[in-house]
C-alpha cells in the first residue's frame, strides 16, 4: 500500500497505474461504513485509492472541524488490512494554498435540507471533491448512501462539468440497533447511543405507512416526527420525504421518494435516509 502526502507524489503514481481506479474520498477516522465502499471499489477495479482529508472549507465556522476525530495510524492499518493500493493523506496549506479562490456550487440542490441547515457546507464538499477527482482521475468512485444529499450534489456537479467519473453509491452500514455508523457517533454518550435507534425507527414507520397505503407527504412527515418525539430531549431539525433527483418535498409518493431526517442530541447532530417504494 502506497501512502502519499504530497500532490507531486499523487501525480506520479497516479501516471505509474495502469487499469481502473477505484477511488474512495473520506474524512478518516474509518469505520464498517467506510470500509464497506473500499471493498466495493476494490472487487469492480483494477487499484483502489482512498483518500484522507478532513476538509475544512466544508465546515461552518462554529462546526467541529478542530475536534472532528483523527486516528491516522488506525486508520492506516485498516486500509492495509482491506488491501487499498494507495492512500492519499493532503495537508490543508497544499489542498488550499494561500490565494486559493476557486469554489464549486450546485445551486438549490445544496441549499435544501442538509444545505438549508449547514449553509455552505455543499460548496466545501464538491470543490474538494472535484479537486480530488482531478488529481485521483478515477474510473469509479464511491459513496454512502448515509448523505444522500451529498450523492444527488455531488453527481450533478459530475454531469454539469462533463467529468467521466462514474458515481457509485453503497447501502448504509448500521449498528446493530439500527443507528448508522459515521465517525461523529464517537461523541454519543451510551444514552444518546440507545436513543439515537429513534433516526432509522422512524424511517422505517414511514416506509411501513407507504407500503399500508398512505402516500400523502404530509401524513409520512408527520409520522416521523410522532416516532422521533417519544424520545424526550431530542430536537427536530428537520423531517423531509422528496423526490431523490430533485430533493423538493412531495405532496404525494408517486413511485419512490427520499425520506430523510436530522435530529439534534444536545450539540450532537445526527441524519439518516432511506429510500421509500
Ligand atoms: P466521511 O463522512 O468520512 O464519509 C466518507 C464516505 O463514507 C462518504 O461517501 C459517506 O457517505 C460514507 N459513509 C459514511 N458513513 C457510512 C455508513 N454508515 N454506511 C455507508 N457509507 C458511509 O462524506 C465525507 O466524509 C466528506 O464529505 C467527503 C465526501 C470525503 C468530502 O470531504
Amino acid at each position: 500500500m502506497k501512502i502519499v502526502r504530497s500532490i507531486p507524489d499523487l501525480k506520479a503514481v497516479r501516471r505509474a497505474l495502469r487499469g481502473s481506479l477505484g477511488f474512495v474520498p473520506t474524512m478518516g477516522y474509518l469505520h464498517e461504513g467506510h470500509l464497506s465502499l473500499v471493498r466495493r471499489a476494490k472487487t469492480e477495479n483494477d487499484f483502489t485509492a482512498v483518500s484522507i482529508f478532513v476538509n475544512p472549507t466544508q465546515f461552518l465556522p462554529h462546526e467541529d472541524f478542530k475536534t472532528y476525530p483523527r486516528n491516522e495510524r488506525l486508520d492506516l492499518e485498516l486500509l492495509e488490512t482491506e488491501g487499498a493500493d494507495l492512500v492519499f493523506l493532503p495537508e490543508v496549506r497544499d489542498m488550499y494554498p494561500a490565494g486559493h479562490r476557486t469554489f464549486i456550487d450546485v445551486e438549490g440542490l445544496s441549499s435544501v435540507l442538509e444545505g438549508a441547515s449547514r449553509p455552505g457546507h455543499f460548496r466545501g464538499v464538491v470543490t474538494v471533491v472535484a479537486k480530488l477527482f482531478n488529481l485521483t482521475q478515477p474510473t469509479r468512485a464511491y459513496f454512502g448512501q448515509k448523505d444522500a444529499q451529498q450523492v444527488s450534489v455531488i453527481k450533478k456537479m459530475g454531469v454539469d462539468l462533463n467529468m467521466d467519473v462514474e458515481i457509485i453509491v453503497c447501502p448504509t452500514i448500521r449498528e446493530e440497533n439500527g443507528l448508522a455508523m459515521s465517525s461523529r457517533n464517537v461523541y454519543l454518550t451510551p444514552e444518546d447511543r440507545r436513543h439515537a435507534s429513534i433516526l432509522s425507527q422512524a424511517l422505517l414507520a414511514a416506509q411501513e405507512l407507504l407500503r399500508a397505503g398512505e402516500r400523502n407527504g404530509d401524513r409520512l412527515r408527520h409520522r416521523m416526527r410522532q416516532v422521533i418525539e417519544t424520545v424526550p430531549g431530542v430536537e427536530i431539525d428537520y423531517v423531509s420525504v422528496a423526490d431523490p433527483e430533485t430533493l423538493v418535498e412531495v405532496e404525494h409518493v408517486t413511485k419512490t421518494a427520499l425520506a430523510s431526517l436530522a435530529v439534534r442530541f444536545g450539540h450532537i447532530r445526527l441524519i439518516d435516509n432511506i429510500i421509500l417504494d
